[in-house]
């Protein structure tokens, strides 16, 4: 125990160490119980990519993670470049986050949500409130990003009345139906629940150069006034993350929010993903110039619980009105105190850490290295990103994924990105060290190297 406690303590900025196969037999035993308990929704999902990469699939399973370090069940040691699907941005298991629980857990599990909240569920909302970057601002919060976006696009046809929605293609809001009628990212998701999503969606094209730009924010004119329903809202990534990161033109995300004034429409920033200091700065889209209405935050608030939070205007929030006796927008767990004491002791962290100018720089330091190495290697067709959210797009989806694979078994751990894999995402934790960044593009190399 004591051992193991030492070892604990001794993650975070390490270097891999990888002693096994990738998977070991251990992470393969528990594979397998998954892949018969899991849902196939899931699991046969690795079958089609071993079908298109050539190479097996299977994941490692993690035991434990400190900082930028993860252990598999075969005691591997890797460096997480997905921050957990970007949610351990402050460093997975930080102690601030882990004192908090520990203290909470021992004084208060659960209270009764909206009707008889926690004090630290207060705390949390007017802390969002203070964080929000308009006066006076209301919070929702939530579990997961999808209920963040959902209580947006609810707010916004409470608002507006008007059931239309302009999102893009490529886009990622999460999987419950209000999100997933928006979801550019691969219509195969939408398909099948299409006679239960909101019909009413149009999606135009993410841009990455000024000329679409334009294209793009005329597409969005267009469908204002083509759409007889009306259009209440246009939901938009500030850099478009799970798609492929794409990073808008300069000035577009201001231009849209500009035109979405000029029409009385709504603009939701999904900040999920590039919100919280990834991209440099709290809100993403302000820092480009847009004056969002509906800010959806999730992933790194929690600090690896599961919390998120839609800010709103108070005067768009006002559109809920007084909802009687019933609270028209609420669930069991909403505002649940664990996720209340993670979620303040991760904001404290983001700004008593300066983690924003780190992020920047480190990811400068880090596109620079990527740079480098597709100036060496053809296979690079585009390296991209804006602060700690990075995509190294490569030649094919099979190579992205054989990458990701080679990558592994280096010790680092990375994530698909873009609809035909072709992009490796990169949104390590705000903490990581320049050393580990470092090994990691040279084990990039090595991987590239291997497959020339
Ligand atoms: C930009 C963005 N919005 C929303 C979501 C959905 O979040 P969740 O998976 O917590 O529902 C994601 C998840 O990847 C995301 O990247």
């Amino acid at each position: 125990m004591v051992q193991e406690a030492e070892a604990m303590d001794a993650l975070g900025a390490l270097l891999p160490e990888i002693k096994t196969a990738v998977p070991g037999e251990a992470c393969a035993r528990l594979i397998d119980t998954l892949a018969a308990t899991e849902c196939p929704a899931l699991t046969m999902r690795r079958a089609r990519r071993a079908e298109r990469s050539g190479a097996q699939q299977d994941p490692i399973v993690w035991t434990a993670a400190r900082g930028a370090n993860v252990l598999d069940a075969d005691a591997n040691r890797y460096v997480d470049l997905s921050a957990g699907f970007g949610a351990a941005s402050i460093g997975h298991g930080h102690p601030r986050v882990v004192h908090a629980l520990r203290q909470q857990a021992g004084r208060l599990l659960h209270a009764l949500g909206d009707l008889q909240p926690a004090d630290v569920k207060v705390q949390l909302l007017q802390r969002l409130a203070q964080l929000a970057p308009f006066p006076d601002a209301r919070v929702m919060l939530g579990l997961s990003g999808a209920d963040a976006v959902e209580a947006a696009l609810k707010t916004a046809l409470l608002k507006t009345g008007k059931p239309g929605v302009i999102a893009f293609e490529g886009g990622y809001h999460g999987l419950h139906h209000g999100p997933l009628a928006a979801c550019g990212y691969n219509a195969a998701f939408r398909e099948p629940f299409a006679a239960q999503l909101n019909p009413h969606v149009r999606f135009v094209r993410y841009p990455d150069t000024h000329e679409r730009g334009a294209q793009t924010l005329a597409a969005v004119e267009d469908a204002i006034f083509s759409m007889e329903v009306g259009v209440g809202a246009v939901l938009v990534e500030p850099v478009l993350g799970r798609g492929g990161v794409v990073v808008p033109p300069d000035g577009f995300l201001r231009e849209l929010s500009a035109l979405c004034r000029r029409r009385g429409v709504l603009l939701i920033a999904d900040e999920i993903m590039t919100g919280l200091l990834r991209t440099g700065s709290l809100f993403s889209s302000v820092t480009e110039g847009a004056e969002p209405d509906l800010i959806c935050l999730g992933k790194a608030l929690g600090g690896g619980l599961p919390v998120s939070a839609c800010l709103g205007k108070a005067e768009v929030m006002q559109a809920w009105g007084d909802p009687g006796n019933e609270a028209l927008h609420t669930a069991t767990f909403f505002g649940h105190p664990l996720g209340a004491v993670a979620a303040l002791a991760t904001l404290d962290v983001l700004q008593a850490e300066n983690l924003g100018t780190r992020a920047l720089s480190l990811g400068e330091h880090l596109r620079s290295r990527l740079t480098e190495l597709r100036a060496e290697h053809t296979l690079i067709t585009d390296v991209r990103g804006k602060g700690l959210l990075i995509g190294v797009e490569v030649a094919s989806g099979a190579l992205g994924l054989g990458l990701g694979r080679d990558l592994l078994a280096r010790g680092f751990i990375t994530v698909p990105a873009g609809a035909d894999a072709r992009v490796i995402s990169l949104t390590p934790p705000l903490t990581i060290t320049q050393r580990q960044l470092d090994a990691f593009a040279d084990a990039l190399g090595a991987a590239l190297e291997a497959c020339a």
